[in-house]
């Protein structure tokens, strides 16, 4: 099979470095790729994930049986409609769908329609939420949750005691800060619990469960500072209640693709759930149309399976239902970030000790970019350094390890991951 992968992050790396140990694959094409998958695939550096002619163009001159989609963008600007239409299989939802993610109002009127509990939330359009926010935070009372609504790379929620800071977070969303996603402002209510991103892979009516990681979303030690798109996470989560998969799967996942099948728009891709596990039970913070970056560096390691046949057969609307195959180690990854992030990056620092982090690391690229014979940084996330091993514990010493060698000016991460 003839496989182009679209995204060049690390969670496209792992997924390119999974796809690539199947016997199924012929050929693997990435787009735009990263230098971790030029290892492992053809990459394409010229193509944007987004760029949906350009896909289009280059999965027909590379004779593409299946295209899969990493990140979120391509999906919302409809690359999966677009290789559809030229009858060329593709593994994500439709734009349509894809809203799940795209639109924090919209995926809280599917759940409501599919029954699926949700942290109450008001929502707010433009200069009414400019208006009105205030008054609505402090009828909420804190801490104070405010989210855009629409893609903000995991920026755009701000969870906060501050009053001040939290009109203020509304005033920026309706003043554009977060581009489009800011238009619309959902303010929420605040749970406390513990959380865990669960995902499905889903074929417009079956779902086949893939194992909860755990990811650590706030920069800093102790999740203090703001929010980022993860800063490292581990699987298994041991602390989890031993049917919450099935709870899962039950309570969130089937409602949510039954009620979208029978109302016509059948989701095809991963599915998504960032949960709270509160004292009332599971709730749904947020869905994504997509693997979790960097939840899948550490949950496709463990997988056993061949993830070709199961994209190939969920992008064709025949996935069997059953239960995966896992390793029972354990994986953590640690995510190293370039100084500035999540805020505006410096890039091109030279990046050293990659050559001396021990055969059993995975090094998924994220931020990396080569000039002349240097590895340099090129992005907010850089690498992430995933330690393998028979339980947390010896999985997250390998990969602190490995955090430590590996250097480069103004290096940032976190000292707590997978330490409960
Ligand atoms: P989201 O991008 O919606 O998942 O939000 C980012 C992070 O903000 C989540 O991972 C939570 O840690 C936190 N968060 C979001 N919504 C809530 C909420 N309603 N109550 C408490 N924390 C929340
Ligand atoms: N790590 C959070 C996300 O991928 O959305």
């Amino acid at each position: 099979m003839r496989v182009l992968l679209l995204g060049g992050g690390g969670r496209e790396h792992a997924i390119g470095w999974k796809l690539a140990a199947s016997p199924h694959l012929d050929h693997l094409v990435a787009a735009p790729g990263n230098l971790g998958l030029a290892s492992v695939a053809e990459i394409v550096p010229s193509v944007a994930a987004e760029d949906v002619a350009a896909v289009v163009a280059l999965a027909g001159q590379r004779d593409i049986d299946l295209v899969v989609v990493g990140p979120e963008q391509p999906l919302a600007a409809g690359v999966v409609d677009a290789l559809s239409r030229e009858g060329i299989a593709a593994f994500g939802p439709t734009a349509d769908s894809a809203r799940l993610e795209s639109s924090k109002s919209y995926a809280k009127q599917v759940m409501k329609r599919a029954g699926v509990t949700s942290p109450l939330s008001i929502i707010l359009q433009g200069s009414a939420a400019a208006g009105a926010g205030g008054m609505m935070l402090e009828l909420v009372g804190p801490p104070y949750v405010v989210k855009a609504d629409g893609l903000a790379a995991g920026k755009g929620v701000l969870v906060t005691e501050d009053l001040d800071a939290a009109v203020a977070w509304v005033g920026d969303c309706a003043a554009g800060r977060f581009g489009e996603a800011g238009n619309t402002v959902v303010i929420e209510e605040h749970l406390a619990g513990r959380e865990v991103s669960v995902f499905a892979i889903c074929d417009g009516i079956t779902a086949v469960p893939l194992q909860p990681a755990r990811d650590y979303k706030r920069l800093g030690d102790g999740d203090t500072g703001p929010n980022t798109g993860g800063m490292g996470c581990y699987s298994p989560v041991d602390d989890l209640p031993t049917d919450l998969v099935d709870r899962a799967m039950g309570e969130v996942i089937a409602p949510v693709l039954g009620t979208l099948a029978a109302e016509g728009t059948p989701y095809r891709g991963f599915l998504y759930a960032g949960l709270m596990l509160t004292d009332d039970g599971l709730r749904v913070l947020e869905f994504n149309c997509r693997l979790g970056d960097p939840e899948t560096q550490v949950v496709l390691p463990r997988l056993e399976d061949d993830l070709l046949p199961l994209l190939a057969d969920a992008a064709t609307g025949k996935l069997a239902a059953g239960d995966l195959r896992w390793s029972r180690r354990a994986a953590v990854d640690v995510v190293l970030a370039a100084a500035g992030y999540p805020g505006p990056v410096v890039a091109g620092d030279p990046i050293s000790g990659l050559d001396r982090v021990d055969d059993d690391v995975l090094v998924f690229h994220a931020g990396t970019r080569d000039d002349g014979d240097r590895l340099v940084t090129g992005g907010g996330r850089v690498l992430n350094l995933v330690g393998i091993g028979a339980d947390i514990t010896a999985a997250r010493a390998a990969a602190y390890v490995a955090a430590e060698t590996v250097d480069f000016p103004g290096k940032q991460y976190r000292k707590d991951i997978a330490s409960g």
